[in-house]
Order: structure tokens, then C-alpha cells, then sequence
């Protein structure tokens, strides 16, 4: 059973039972369409209510029906809509908590809708890229009017019941706390015998110069919606329900909403959605392995990383403790949190007495003692394996039994970290990137020993402070870093040959990246790199770099810090400016390496920098460093500005079709440095058998 069925005196009550929010599963929509058949039947029986068991009315579509046949089994959503409208007993839909998506447009096939305050309203499609395909927008503006209705289409945003009070959207708000379906029996009655049915498909739209304000929304929409359809495609199905009849604006938004499906638009923000909630769930371990509570937290160094990561805490209520060496330090650290919270405040993007609650719950120290009872401590020193000793071997010592010692390394071995304790049970990564106050992504390193306990307990404080957890297993740079170190190699190459910076940053942001390599090495230091360079010339000196890089850190261009990188900056700006003594050094470069700089298409420029990613993803997803493909997209799409229309660098790879993605990698292969692109066996494998990194 998935709704239930129950007559109190002569009203009818349909109650949706799908939890946790309802969706309009096939299941649901049947047990649905039967007690609108039963009640259509039964002569006892004079109106029907509709309602939603828990903690919604309906949020929708059931995301579990999603890109499955159910989804057009009978009866469809089309034809619960069409059975509650055509009913000829009147049907009031009795709306609390949730009422979205499909779950609205049900509503609106009722002839009546009594509320309760404080429930969302929305009608969200558009933020997978679709347009509400149920009627939504032909009867939304029917009783909300023209602008209304296309806002809140176009953009998806829920707005509370008791803001649309006063619009045909509600026949009776009731009083906050009271009974809802008792209320709808009362209103149910009351209309009982009211005869013509009032339909909202009969309204007319109301508006003075709809025509105007059409001729306006296409335009500002058209402009904000970037590589989107879907905002454009809303527009163009609201303002059907104007000019066309209404049966012809819902064939019409039949048609759209079928287009848009197919968009690979729609299917990367599907993609995105679907990987978000499966980068939360580990095979081996279940959703009901106990978690270890997380009550107070310490973080060890005050630096770029530490202040960060501290704030996440403070944000989520949890106080915590920041542990320095030197009373200097650990000032710089606190002020520069304390700033932070004043820049959101002038920004008028949080409370003033909200922001000193939260400076409040951080404190600051220089002796383990006083972080020795945290829950978890979180270690951001220097990324030096020597230092990391130190700190672990103190944090074993002094931290209380259970607590979850967790590192924030880049590149360190984990394993190496854990072994420093007695207790590599408790030990973790927990990767944030910067600036950690702000970045969604976590990385969760699991550690060979790291228990599924502290996994269980990562996976769920990632949620509790708002990231998108990523687990990943230990090598050099993760997922992330790891993929973006041949990201970089390429791009390093790209100058080498014959492009200079502002062409591959202009390259790679017109497909979409948030920042192209340079830019992004300006904004991060490009003495980070250096250090890592130098570090792997030892490590592994067979792996070639580029020597630009090394070039521009010798004469201390470290980037916006600096005041001059791969670009010059004006003091104040952060606008990159093109420097001619940057293009100099790279044209002699290659002059000195005996190169003919060649031109190099922008083509060129996307495929290099973004197979080199997927190659390497191929790699990472091989030896279960992520544990399926949708993972490294999310890492991408959260952590590192990869364009979300595209889904993420092994979804593209997937759109574009892995034997085209492979024969490039062959061909670059042939190429300059090309020992960087020995094609990934999993490529090789997935593409030779017709297959993708997604199934
Ligand atoms: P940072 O140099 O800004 O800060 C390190 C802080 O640790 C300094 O304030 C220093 O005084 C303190 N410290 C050093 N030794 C200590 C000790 N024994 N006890 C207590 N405090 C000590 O470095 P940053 O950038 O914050 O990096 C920290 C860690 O985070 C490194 O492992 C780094 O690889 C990692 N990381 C850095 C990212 C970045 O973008 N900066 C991104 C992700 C991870």
C-alpha cells in the first residue's frame, strides 16, 4: 500500500504513503487511482480529500522511477492528474510540509487546495534541466498569474504557502498547529454540493500586457540562463498558457519536457544529482553502521587551511579548538577567522549576532591538554611528513580513546600518518580545499586500516557541515589532485609547443571551466606546485614537467600574492593582465628546447586538458582509489570549477563517446611528451567494448 483509503462519515480521504516525501511512484499513483475510483463508487461518499502521510503532501516525481519504464507505466501521473480533475465528486487537496514537482501539479488537478503555513511550494524541474511535464505550466499561471508563476518556474525556488496567501492557489489557509485534514473534511463539506466543479483548467491567465512581459522574460532569461535550455524552454511553455488553448499548452508542454530529456544538458544535471547521492554510500559500508558522535572538534595549525576548516565547525554549531605552536600564529589565525565573519556581515549574507556566536564557539591554544577531550581533531600543518610526525605522535599520546584523529594532507601517505599511532583505527583524511570555509568538496581518505565506524562517522559530518563527501583511497593527490597534476603537465606542454597562457585560460573557460590552469595557479600560488616539483624530481624523476613553471617561480612569481604570476596584477586588482616578460620566456624556452612553436587550435587546447583528466580518472577508478565514475565527476564538479553542464570530466568522456575519447589520447600519444598519454586499460577495455565509465 502506498496511499490509504479511509471514509470519515461522507468524505473520502486518499492518503499518499510513499515515504520519505511521497514521490508518485507507480505504486503510489495506483493505490491513488483506485481510491479516486472506490470513492467515485461509493454513494456515501460526497467529496474526497487527498492528502500526504508524514513529512510531506508529495515532493514529486519518485526518484527512484527516474530513467526507469515505471515512470510510463499506467497509471501515469497524466492520469492520476486527469482522474482527480475529471472527478465528479469534488476533490480538495489538503496541502502541508512539501508540495513540489509533480506533487504540486497533482494539486492543481484538485478543484480545491486548503494549506497549511509554512509549506514549500515549487516546482523544481528546471534545476535538472527539465520543465515541469504534468500540467505544471499551463495551471500554475492559471492561479498564480503571469509572474508569479514563471518565476518560480524558471527558477525551481519553494516559496512558503503563506506567501502565495490571497492567490487561487489556496481556497483556505488554515491557522498554524491545526488539524489539516480535519480542516480539508470541513471545507469538503461545505462545498459538497457546489456545482459547476471549479476547474483551474478553465481559468483564463490573468495579466494587463502579457504579451509585454513575455517579450521581457524571454529576453532577461535568455541572457541568464548561459548554456542551459531548460529557463528558456519554462518561458516558452508559460507563455503557451496564454496563447494557446489549454489542451494545446499541455501537448505543447508534452513536447518540451520530452525535448529536454534528451538534452545532455538535462542528463549531466540528472548525472549530478544521482552521483551526489551516491558518493554518500560505501558498498561495505551499510547505512546503519554505528556512527561515533561528534560533539566538540580540535584543529591542529591556524594557517590558510586550518582557520578554514575550523570555521566549517563553528558554522554547524560544533565549538572547536585550534592548536598552534606559537602565540603569533595562532593571533593570525583567529583574526583572520574574526575577519572573515566580519566580510559575510558586511556582505549582508549573515547576522551580526549570528557571526559572534559563531567566533564564540572557537577558541584557541597552544597545549594538546586543552583539545585532549575533542571528538575529532583535524590535523593542517606544514605538508612536510616530519612535522606530520610530530603532531600524530602527540595527538596518539594525548587525544582521548575513540576520538577520530583525521588529516587534512594533500599528498602525504596516509597510511604512513596512521602507522605513527598506536590506533590507525581512528585515523582518516579529510581533504578540504580552499577556501575550506566555502569549497563543497571533502575528499575521505580511507586510510588501509581507517575503521568503517570513523568512515561512517566522516561520511555523515561531511553532511552535517554542509560538503559533499567524496571517499577516496590512498595514493599521491587523491582523486582530485591526482588528475589535475596531468591537467596541469598538459597544460605546461601546451606552452612549451606553442601556446601562451591567456590562450589556454581563454580555451578551457569557453567550455566552461570556472578558471583556466594559469589563472587558477595565479589565485593558488604557483609555489605550491614548485615545492610538489621538487619534491617528485626525487621522488620520481622519470615524470616531466615543463620547465615554464619553474622559470616564473625563480623570479618569484608565485601569483596574485605576489603580485605577479603567469599574469601581471595591479596592486588592489585581481583582474589577470597578459605580461609580456611571461610570453618572452616561454617563446625562448621553447627556442632553448630547439621547439618550432606551432599555433594550436583552442580544440586542441580542450581535448588535452580534459583527457588528461579522464585518463586519469580511468586509472584512479581501475585500482578503486574512487569507487565508481560518478565519484570523480562530483570531485570535479564541486572542487575544481568542471563545467556542471558537461557532468563532470568521465560523464563527458561518456557524451563525446569513449572510442573518439580514446583514439585522441593515441594520437597525442604520438605526440609531444607523449609517454604522458599511455592510454588507461580501462579505456581501452570500456571503449573497445561499446561501453562508458557511467554503465
Ligand atoms: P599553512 O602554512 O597556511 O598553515 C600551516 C599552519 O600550521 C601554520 O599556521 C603553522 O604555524 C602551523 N603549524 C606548523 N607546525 C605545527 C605544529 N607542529 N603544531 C601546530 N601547528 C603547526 O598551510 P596550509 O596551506 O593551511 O596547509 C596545511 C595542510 O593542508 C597541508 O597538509 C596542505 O597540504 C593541506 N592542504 C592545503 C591546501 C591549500 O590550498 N593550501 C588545500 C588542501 C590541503
Amino acid at each position: 500500500m502506498s496511499a490509504d483509503y479511509q471514509v470519515i462519515d461522507d468524505v473520502a480521504v486518499i492518503t499518499l504513503n510513499n515515504p520519505p516525501v511521497n514521490g508518485l511512484g507507480l505504486a503510489t499513483r495506483t493505490a491513488a487511482v483506485e481510491g479516486l475510483n472506490r470513492a467515485a463508487a461509493d454513494p456515501a461518499v460526497k467529496a474526497i480529500v487527498i492528502t500526504g502521510a508524514g513529512k510531506a503532501f508529495s515532493g514529486g516525481a519518485d526518484i527512484r522511477e527516474f530513467n526507469s519504464p515505471k515512470a510510463l507505466t499506467e497509471p501515469t501521473l497524466h492520469t492520476l492528474i486527469r482522474t482527480v480533475e475529471n472527478s465528479e465528486k469534488p476533490v480538495v487537496a489538503a496541502i502541508h510540509t512539501v508540495c513540489m514537482g509533480g506533487g504540486l501539479e497533482l494539486a492543481l488537478g484538485a478543484n480545491y487546495r486548503v494549506a497549511l503555513p509554512g509549506a514549500q511550494i515549487a516546482l523544481p524541474e528546471v534545476k535538472l534541466g527539465l520543465l515541469p511535464g504534468a500540467g505544471g505550466t499551463q495551471r500554475l499561471p492559471r492561479v498564480l498569474g503571469l509572474e508569479t508563476a514563471l518565476n518560480m518556474i524558471v527558477t525551481g525556488t519553494p516559496v512558503l504557502s503563506e506567501k502565495l496567501a490571497g492567490t487561487l492557489l489556496f481556497d483556505e489557509l488554515l491557522p498554524a498547529g491545526s488539524d489539516l485534514v480535519a480542516g480539508a473534511i470541513a471545507f469538503a463539506r461545505r462545498v459538497a454540493d457546489v456545482r459547476p466543479l471549479p476547474k483551474v483548467r478553465e481559468r483564463q491567465v490573468d495579466h494587463p500586457d502579457a504579451a509585454g512581459f513575455l517579450a521581457a522574460a524571454r529576453a532577461r532569461v535568455k541572457a541568464e540562463a548561459g548554456p542551459f535550455p531548460a529557463p528558456v524552454e519554462c518561458v516558452e511553455t508559460v507563455a503557451a498558457s496564454v496563447e494557446k488553448p489549454f489542451e494545446d499548452g499541455l501537448t505543447f508542454e508534452r513536447e518540451r519536457f520530452i525535448h529536454l530529456t534528451q538534452t545532455t544538458e538535462s542528463k549531466a544535471l540528472r548525472h549530478a544529482f544521482f552521483a551526489e547521492r551516491a558518493a554518500s554510500k560505501v558498498p561495505d559500508v551499510p547505512s546503519d553502521t554505528p556512527v561515533r558522535e561528534i560533539r566538540s572538534a580540535a584543529v591542529v595549525g591556524a594557517g590558510t587551511m586550518g582557520g578554514g576548516i575550523a570555521m566549517n565547525f563553528a558554522n554547524a554549531g560544533i565549538p572547536v579548538t585550534i592548536l598552534e605552536t606559537k602565540q603569533d600564529a595562532l593571533d593570525k589565525g583567529l583574526a583572520t577567522i574574526r575577519k572573515n565573519y566580519e566580510n559575510t556581515v558586511r556582505k549582508g549574507k549573515l547576522a551580526a549576532d549570528k557571526a559572534e556566536q559563531r567566533v564564540g564557539l572557537i577558541r584557541g591554544t597552544l597545549d594538546y591538554a586543552d583539545i585532549a577531550q575533542a571528538d575529532i581533531v583535524i590535523e593542517a600543518v606544514f605538508e612536510d611528513m616530519g612535522v606530520k610526525e610530530t603532531v600524530f605522535r602527540q595527538l596518539d599520546a594525548t587525544m582521548k580513546p575513540g576520538a577520530i584523529l583525521a588529516s587534512n594532507t594533500s599528498t602525504l601517505d596516509l597510511n604512513r600518518i596512521a602507522a605513527l599511532t598506536s590506533r590507525p583505527q581512528d585515523v582518516i583524511g579529510l581533504h578540504f580545499f580552499s577556501p575550506a570555509n566555502v569549497m563543497k568538496l571533502l575528499e575521505i581518505v580511507r586510510g588501509a586500516e581507517t575503521g568503517k565506524d570513523v568512515l561512517a562517522t566522516a561520511l555523515a559530518l561531511a553532511k552535517k557541515i554542509k560538503k559533499t563527501g567524496v571517499v577516496a583511497g590512498v595514493c599521491d593527490g587523491f582523486i582530485g589532485n591526482r588528475m589535475v597534476e596531468q591537467y596541469i603537465r598538459q597544460a605546461g606542454f601546451l606552452l612549451d609547443e606553442g601556446a601562451l597562457p591567456q590562450q589556454v585560460d581563454a580555451a578551457i573557460e569557453k567550455f566552461g571551466f570556472a578558471m583556466g590552469p594559469f589563472r587558477m595557479g595565479d589565485l593558488a600560488g604557483n609555489d605550491v606546485g614548485w615545492y610538489i616539483r621538487k619534491r617528485r624530481a626525487v621522488e620520481s624523476p622519470d615524470v616531466k614537467y615543463s620547465k615554464t613553471a619553474d622559470l616564473l617561480c625563480e623570479q618569484g612569481r608565485f601569483g596574485q600574492k605576489t603580485g605577479a604570476g603567469w599574469y601581471d596584477y595591479q596592486a588592489g586588482d585581481r583582474t589577470p593582465r597578459p605580461s609580456p616578460w611571461v610570453d618572452e620566456m616561454i617563446v625562448k624556452h621553447s627556442h632553448d628546447l630547439g621547439i618550432n612553436r606551432r599555433a594550436i587550435s583552442d580544440e586542441e587546447i580542450v581535448e588535452r586538458l580534459v583527457y588528461a583528466l579522464v585518463n586519469e580518472g580511468a586509472r584512479i577508478l581501475e585500482e578503486g582509489i574512487a569507487l565508481r565514475a560518478s565519484d570523480i565527476d562530483m570531485v570535479y564538479l564541486s572542487g575544481y570549477g568542471f563545467p556542471l553542464f558537461r557532468g563532470g570530466p568521465m560523464f563527458y568522456a561518456d557524451t563525446v563517446g569513449l572510442p573518439a575519447v580514446l583514439a585522441a589520447v593515441e594520437k597525442y600519444a604520438r605526440g609531444y611528451h607523449g609517454e604522458a598519454w599511455a592510454p588507461a586499460p580501462l579505456l581501452v577495455r570500456l571503449a573497445g567494448a561499446g561501453k562508458t565509465f557511467n554503465g
